[in-house]
């Protein structure tokens, strides 16, 4: 059975992933988009968690490989009556579907399922654990910038990547601090140190350094910058440091944007305007946050296709057991 539950991937599986990707990009370019991959196979969209591009973009990922995509959401579902995720998870693979994309706030949340149900899970974001999507598509998106279009083959090899926010929160950052090293990007965690996990600050270990000084870090102009959302609906109220303080210190605001030369904006969306970074940097040329959102698109076709299509000549994706 395989999965894909962790972005934490070898280098060459990860760039035939990516590859894979850029094949189903083209389909962008087409007027009817529509490959026939996957006729005949069913895939449920589980959602425990609200979700604006994931959840669509998954959705347009399995209709454009002309499978069946089924949307089961937590509120609507018998979820909201108190069944268990093993139960609504039987339940679901009992009907006789071929794949299973899941977000939960519980990490971990996808490898119990796919434990149990004997069907294809792939994680959509469970916790503050992973979102190994998000990390291919990030990649996805800033191997193109670098190369300059698409770059069959290549990796991510001495670009500097700066991730700024709450580190210690955020399923994005752990996925990215996992795939980006394997594509031999140099990856920096910045943050307010109560947001930076204690493992950061050992980067031997993580193959990441920790800083905590975003000023420092434009300072030496980076590749790449990605800002992470603050997510207000997990925080509020119980995490230091205020909005007022996270925008003097961490915040991409007009006056540091000025300051930090050519580097590539990345945002995992939603953004928070004003706060995570201003709206001059999200809508300037720097930006590649749309072309992440159209990017997640064509990885969720690649993983999707990987795990489903009977004629796939690939054995495994990250996270298979
Ligand atoms: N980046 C991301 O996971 O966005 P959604 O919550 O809208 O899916």
């Amino acid at each position: 059975m395989r999965h894909l539950l962790t972005a934490s991937m070898p280098r060459d599986e990860a760039i035939g992933l990516l590859d894979l990707a850029e094949d189903m990009h083209q389909i962008q370019d087409r007027e009817l988009k529509k490959l026939p991959a996957l006729r005949g196979r069913t895939v449920v969209n589980l959602f425990f968690e609200d979700s604006t591009r994931t959840r669509s973009s998954f959705e347009i990922a399995g209709k454009w490989l002309s499978a069946d995509v089924i949307n089961v959401s937590g509120k609507g579902s018998s979820v909201s009556k108190g069944e268990s995720l093993r139960d609504t998870g039987l339940t679901i693979a009992a009907m006789g579907v071929d794949g299973v994309v899941v977000r939960s706030g519980a990490s971990g949340a996808p490898a119990l399922l796919a434990d149990w149900i004997g069907r294809p899970v792939v994680n959509a974001g469970d916790g503050t654990h992973e979102h190994p999507t998000q990390a291919l598509l990030d990649a996805f998106a800033l191997r193109r910038r670098i190369h300059g279009g698409a770059a069959r083959g290549k990796a991510l090899d001495g670009v500097r990547v700066a991730i700024v926010g709450d580190i210690a929160h955020s399923r994005v950052a752990r996925s990215n601090a996992l795939l980006l090293p394997a594509l031999g990007a140099e990856v920096t965690l910045v943050g307010p140190p109560p947001l930076l996990p204690p493992a950061a600050a050992d980067g031997s270990r993580l193959g990441v350094r920790a800083e905590p000084s975003l000023d420092r870090v434009i300072d030496e102009r980076p590749d790449a910058l990605m800002l992470l959302r603050v997510q207000l609906e997990r925080q509020a109220g119980k995490v230091a440091p205020s909005a007022a303080e996270y925008i003097t210190g961490w915040s991409l605001t007009d006056e540091r944007l000025a300051r930090l030369g050519d580097a590539h904006l990345l945002h995992p969306g939603p953004m928070n305007r004003g706060l995570e970074l201003s709206s001059r940097a999200a809508d300037s040329d720097r930006s590649a946050i749309l072309e992440q959102v159209t990017a997640g698109v064509s990885v969720r076709m690649a993983v999707l296709y990987s795990l489903l299509a009977s004629d796939h000549p690939s054995a495994e994706l990250g996270g298979a057991r």
